[in-house]
């Protein structure tokens, strides 16, 4: 296996400045750097070129070189646009559901995973038995045995000393980071309540091309489809639920929710859900995310305590309700970027830095919530993560699964057909 990229392959001495789990980047650190830290892409897509130069601008923060070592898209065209876009040869570019294994193959020191999420566990765990540090973008995965897939991928890259960084941005955002620390001191009380809000108009979709197949079809349509996405609570409220699981410290016991399909034109997925997560001890986080234009649009999370009360990023202008001290922590203004300063930090310091179970817990978390909404059942965190287990969402996966991607065995769910809760009285 290659030896992983440390900061002895840059000039002795350097040293990067650390404060809490934040590292504060100095353009000086590596002024007189000599090496290269090789990076490779799994899925060209918008963010994936957006994470490519959000490395690229970290790096230049921290006064070290990036090389492109590999670019991988299911399309070819994607990949040689990337390849255009950030001036590299076209040589370097891959395509196919199985060209994430090549990538791997690559001597790219990190590699950025940015498919659609049902991809990510099959694509970490690849990544991280290669011996690459990770960015990989969220959610983790589209069902409870993906996501638990990315907690063992943690575990493995624990014991192999590789960072990786997830993209719920928030957890590298100076307010939010601030906020948190502030609350778990005290500066609300204990949580007993909050809600979260990620709710906006209509999402992009893609319709199908005439005589296109399955796979290329859920490919580029694949926020409208569950089996890809995991439904819009999973793939985009996630962030807001991340946010209540990182502030009350755990995920919830329990959720119940609702939702429903109302104006999508393509695919399978849910237009809205409310699900009500509860913690245990009376503690409840209202969830509540919608893709549907013209209406009342929110993304936050409101925390109440025992004293006072906080949003996400900060509380109102009368301040918190008691003065607690937090560390000097400081970001970059921009979190896309200091998720990669964080990365490189990581990796340079050998502190590695892992949050796979951070967003695998969080996923799971919208996981129950979607399930409970889909179904009109209760879903408990036990549900998902116990074994041996008795119930049923334990194991369930979707169809078409990510080895039917890479077999070419992909059969379209019909659409326009969603999850119908409870029984019909009809029905036998
Ligand atoms: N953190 C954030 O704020 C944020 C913002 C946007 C998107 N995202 C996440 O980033 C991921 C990608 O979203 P996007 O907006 O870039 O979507 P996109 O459709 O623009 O890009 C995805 C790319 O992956 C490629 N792809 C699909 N399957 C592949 C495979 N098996 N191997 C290689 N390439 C494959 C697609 O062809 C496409 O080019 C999603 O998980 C999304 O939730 C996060």
């Amino acid at each position: 296996m290659k030896k992983s990229f440390n900061r002895r392959d840059f000039v002795k001495g350097a040293a990067a400045i650390s404060v809490g789990s934040v590292l504060i980047p100095s353009s000086n650190i590596f002024a007189q750097g000599t090496g290269k830290l090789k990076v490779a892409l799994v899925g060209c897509g918008g963010r994936g070129r957006g994470a490519l130069e959000d490395i690229h601008n970290a790096a230049r923060h921290l006064n070290i070189q990036i090389e492109i070592a590999g670019l991988c898209d299911f399309f070819m065209d994607r990949a040689k646009d990337t390849a255009k876009q950030f001036d590299v040869s076209e040589a370097l570019c891959m395509a196919g559901a199985n060209s994430y294994k090549d990538i791997m193959k690559t001597d790219a020191d990190i590699v950025l995973l940015v498919t659609p999420p049902i991809f990510r566990p099959v694509h970490l765990e690849a990544a991280i038995k290669a011996g690459k540090h990770v960015f990989m973008e969220k959610p983790a995965a589209v069902d409870a045995p993906g996501a638990r897939k990315i907690i063992e991928a943690g575990e493995l890259a624990k014991q192999k000393g590789l960072s990786i960084v997830a993209g719920t941005q928030r957890r590298h955002q100076e307010s939010y980071l601030k906020t948190q620390q502030a609350v778990s001191k005290g500066a609300i009380g204990p949580i007993r309540g909050g809600s979260v809000w990620w709710c906006q108009s209509h999402l992009w979709y893609a319709k199908r091309k005439p005589g296109e197949d399955d796979a290329s079809y859920m490919v580029r349509n694949w926020v409208s489809f569950a089996e890809m996405s995991g439904d819009h609570i999973v793939e985009q409220h996630l962030h807001n639920i991340d946010v209540a699981n990182w502030f009350i410290g755990g995920p919830p016991k329990m959720a119940i929710g609702f939702g429903g399909r109302a104006r999508r034109r393509t695919g399978n997925q849910f237009d809205f859900f409310s699900v009500d997560f509860d913690y245990g001890n009376d503690v409840k986080i209202h969830s509540m995310c919608r893709q549907i234009d013209r209406c009342y649009d929110r993304v936050a999370e409101l925390f109440t305590g025992t004293i006072g009360s906080t949003y996400g990023d900060g509380p109102g202008k009368d301040g918190f309700a008691k003065k607690v001290q937090v560390d000097d922590i400081r970001c970059v203004d921009n979190p896309y970027v200091q998720e990669h300063i964080d990365l490189i930090n990581s990796i340079l310091n050998d502190k590695p830095i892992n949050e796979a179970e951070n967003v695998a817990t969080s996923t799971l978390t919208a996981i129950m919530g979607r399930i409970s909404a889909y179904t009109g059942s209760p879903v408990r965190w036990k549900d998902v993560t116990d074994e041996p287990s008795d119930s049923p969402w334990y194991s369930m996966t979707m169809s078409p699964s990510p080895i039917d991607f890479e077999k070419g065995t992909v059969k379209a769910p019909k659409e326009d057909v969603a999850a119908i809760p409870g029984k019909d009285p009809d029905e036998a």
